[in-house]
This record gives structure tokens, sequence and C-alpha cells, in this order.
């Protein structure tokens, strides 16, 4: 595995950044459900360290889910509009609050199709909370209720987000050069 040293272009967001951010978010979610009970339902596997410092900061009673979703082909960096649900609820989520949380939304195929599915189900609402939204990249509308930072249109890395499934343990977010970036095949 290649040394993020080698091929970070800048850091994106810092750790003391992201913490901030996470805190008020987790404020602003426990006033928003002040008198609910939130059902979370954190995407796999990118949304895992997001998810578990928002959950710090939500003072309501909480449930925690997973859902892994695969929309990219082997090796790719783009979304293919091909969304695949590789892992599905083992709860049901009729009449509840379901609050979906994800790393980042770029063109938006991964969570349109994930809400589609969750609408059929019935929840009692339906909000998707993410901690980055490449906003220019949007291909397909999805109603995002609490966004963490919106940022540009970059590959980014750490804090659960990988590139080739390395980096996701690094505390902050960085912005990758991938001509710089060599991948052991
Ligand atoms: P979308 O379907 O294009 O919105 O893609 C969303 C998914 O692609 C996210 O859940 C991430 O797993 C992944 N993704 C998109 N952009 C990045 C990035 O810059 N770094 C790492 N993963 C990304
Ligand atoms: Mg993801």
């Amino acid at each position: 595995m290649q040394d993020w040293r080698d091929f970070i272009h800048e850091v994106v967001i810092p750790e003391h950044r992201l913490q901030e951010r996470i805190a008020e978010l987790g404020k602003e979610i426990s006033q928003d459900y002040a008198d609910k009970e939130i059902l979370i339902i954190c995407i796999l596997r990118g949304g895992v360290m997001f998810m578990s410092d928002l959950l710090k900061h939500i003072t309501c009673p909480v449930n925690v889910e997973f859902m892994a979703v695969s929309s990219y082909g082997v090796g790719a960096r783009e979304s293919t509009g091909n969304v695949r649900i590789t892992l599905d609820l083992n709860t049901n989520i009729k009449d509840r609050h379901v609050l979906i949380v994800e790393d980042i939304i770029d063109s938006g195929y991964t969570l349109a199709s994930v809400v589609e599915l969750l609408e059929t189900r019935d929840p009692a609402s339906l909000y998707i909370c993410t901690l980055l939204d490449k906003f220019e990249r949007r291909e397909i509308d999805v109603p995002i209720r609490y966004v963490g930072f919106p940022i540009e249109n970059q590959y980014v890395f750490g804090y659960g987000l990988d590139i080739d499934e390395y980096y996701r343990n690094l505390p902050f977010i960085g912005a990758a050069d991938l001509s710089k970036y060599a991948p052991k095949h």
C-alpha cells in the first residue's frame, strides 16, 4: 500500500473541523427529532466513521442499522448508476423515523435508489444526512436534509472514504492527486 503522503494534494478538512461540524450536526438532529426516536441507517462502509462520531452527539433515543450498496464497477472511481443492495436491513422500518447516514453524495445514484427502495417500506419519515456533498457532480436529484460540508469536485479519501479500500482509517479528509497514486496489482 502506497503512503498517502505520496499522493495527497491537500488536506481538505482537518480532524478538528470534522469534529466541530459533526457536533453541530448532532445537536441540530437532536433538536429536530426531540420528541421522536430515530432509526439511523448507516451506509457501509464509508459512512461508518462519520456515523460513530455523529452518534455521540445525538441525545434522543436512537437505533442503528446498516445497509451496503455497491454502485461502482470493480476498481472504478465513478458511479455506474447500476446500484445493487449487497446487504439489506434486518428490521422493519414501517412507521419509523429513518435517517440515512452516508459519507459522500456524488452523482446521487446510490442514495436515489436507496431512498426509492426504503420509501416502499412506509417509514414515518425518511431523511438523509451526508458528511460531504459533491454538489457539482449531481446527476439525479436527492433530497438531503443535513450536509456536513459541500466540497469541490475532487477525489477525496480518509475518515471512512477509501481509495481501493485503503485509507479509511485516517482521521481527516484529504484530496488525492490520482496521477501520483500507484495502485499495486
Ligand atoms: P454516487 O452514487 O455517485 O452518489 O456515489 C456515492 C458513493 O460513491 C459514495 O457512497 C462513496 O462510497 C463513493 N464516492 C464518491 N465520491 C467519492 C470520493 O471522492 N472518494 C471516495 N468515495 C467516493
Ligand atoms: Mg459510500
